[in-house]
């Protein structure tokens, strides 16, 4: 199995190519469900959810194929088919691998007035349930069984129809489903507390492109008129916010210099804020956002919260550079319970955090110092990194498939900017 190797201590200058982002990849490719037409997506990372999601939906009956992407090259071009659906069943083996496969749930049951969905299960970062992808789905008259682990989803007479249906809690993932799913229902759907991430404004702007009518479009009220087809589309996937901040964390935790290459400012403003308190300099240019750190950081008190708070997303990378700010910093988990997987990593590498439930307060320390660690997640992964980019000596992160989900080609973003980072296979 490989493993990330690193000898901390180099501070890093430079570019970093921000990759289309992951989370927006994976809802807007179960949109080539909706149409029988051709969906070309551009800017597609070259990650493994993607490659993952590409088996699901072929699975499916949906033809996916790539152009070819020239060495250095970030990024692909994929075309996705679904002229004809092969079956309206995602299966345990893959809803088990990535719980994003959910996401098929309203688009098939769109397009087929039917769907059978594998539940997902547990999840490192917490129980993660789906009920309110189903109860937004009932909203539509979708008649919902449960039974042998899987949800079967039927839309009566075939066709869902326009429902109203306020979130209790904001669930990106659920508004996802729902936006999918009432596009081509027949009559007016409204969401209330809807998810305002960038990925579902990205999402919605894809099914605008499409044909579908959607208002309220970046606000927490959703208006969408059902139509009766869809068509095929070119689309580039948004850049990666939760990497542009990830990599702006590294700039910050090795008191180095870098340009995130394509970064949008309006989708990072909580980790921008984030970063500018914690005393990095951030400035914007017309190819992205350059932030620059001056060794010294100053503590935080961070809570995660839905957009536009700050993102849980960001919470492990933040507390590894916390790791080494000159005072205590304090964060609190308001949306997964359980997210704190690195903590004990981290303190293998002389971090000095307490964990009080839903609250963690990060002592920051002189230095940190390289250890074997290897993480649970996606994103305790990559606090990992962080933490061994800043160490003295060396770290391996094992467990690299979980990065290999999320950041494209990391130890070549990492090298080119001056870490000494390289990946390691085991045979
Ligand atoms: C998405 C992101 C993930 C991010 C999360 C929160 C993708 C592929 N993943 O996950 O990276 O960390 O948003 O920004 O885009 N909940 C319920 N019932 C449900 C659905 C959710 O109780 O039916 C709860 C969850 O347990 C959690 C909260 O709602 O406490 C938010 O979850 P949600 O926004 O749905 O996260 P995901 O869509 O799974």
């Amino acid at each position: 199995m490989d493993s990330i190797w690193i000898r901390g201590g180099n501070k890093l200058n430079g570019e970093i190519p921000i990759s289309g982002a992951k989370n927006a990849a994976l809802t807007l490719m179960p949109c080539a469900l909706l149409t029988e037409d051709k969906l070309t997506l551009t800017n597609l990372p070259r990650l493994a959810d993607v490659d993952t999601f590409g088996h699901l939906l072929n699975q499916l009956g949906v033809s996916t194929s790539v152009a070819g992407v020239k060495k250095g090259e970030f990024g692909r071009r994929m075309t996705l088919h679904a002229g004809e659906l092969a079956s309206t069943v995602a299966p345990y083996d893959m809803v088990r691998r990535m719980r994003a496969s959910v996401l098929v749930l309203g688009p098939m049951l769109a397009r087929a007035g039917e769907a059978t969905v594998s539940l997902p299960g547990g999840c490192a970062i917490g129980d993660r349930p789906i009920d309110l992808h189903l109860k937004v789905l009932e909203s539509m008259g979708a008649e919902i069984e449960l039974a042998a682990g899987y949800v079967k989803a039927t839309a009566p007479k075939g066709r869902l129809s326009g429902g109203d249906y306020s979130f209790p809690v904001v669930s990106v993932g659920a508004t996802e489903n729902a936006l999918m799913a009432a596009v081509l229902a027949s009559g007016r759907t409204q969401l209330f507390n809807a998810a305002r991430e960038p990925e579902i404004v990205d999402l919605c702007n894809l099914l605008v492109a499409m044909g579908a009518k959607i208002s309220g479009i970046g606000s927490a009220h959703l208006i969408i008129d059902g139509v009766e087809g869809l068509h095929g589309t070119t689309y580039e996937v948004m850049p990666d916010r939760i990497e542009a901040g990830s990599y702006a964390c590294a700039a910050g935790i090795t008191g180095g210099s870098i340009s995130l290459i394509g970064a949008r400012p309006d989708d990072m403003c909580a980790t921008l804020n984030a970063l500018a308190q914690a005393g990095l300099m951030i400035e914007f240019h017309d190819r992205g956002i350059k932030v620059s750190a001056d060794g010294k950081l100053r503590p935080l008190a961070l809570s995660t919260a839905p957009f536009p708070g700050f993102a849980t997303d960001m919470q492990a990378q933040f507390m590894a550079m916390l790791c080494m700010a000159q005072g205590q910093s304090y964060l609190e988990e308001t949306i997964f319970e359980n997210r704190y997987m690195h903590v004990p990593e981290l303190r293998r590498m002389s971090a000095s955090v307490d964990i009080h439930g839903r609250s963690a307060i990060v002592h920051g320390v002189d230095g940190l110092t390289g250890a074997s660690v290897m993480a649970t997640d996606l994103r305790a992964s990559m606090s990992l990194v962080l933490a061994g980019l800043a160490a003295e000596g060396e770290t391996e992160v094992l467990r690299v498939y979980h990065l290999d989900r999320g950041y494209e080609r990391l130890e070549e973003k990492l090298s080119a900017v001056g870490a000494t980072i390289e990946r390691r296979s085991s045979g």
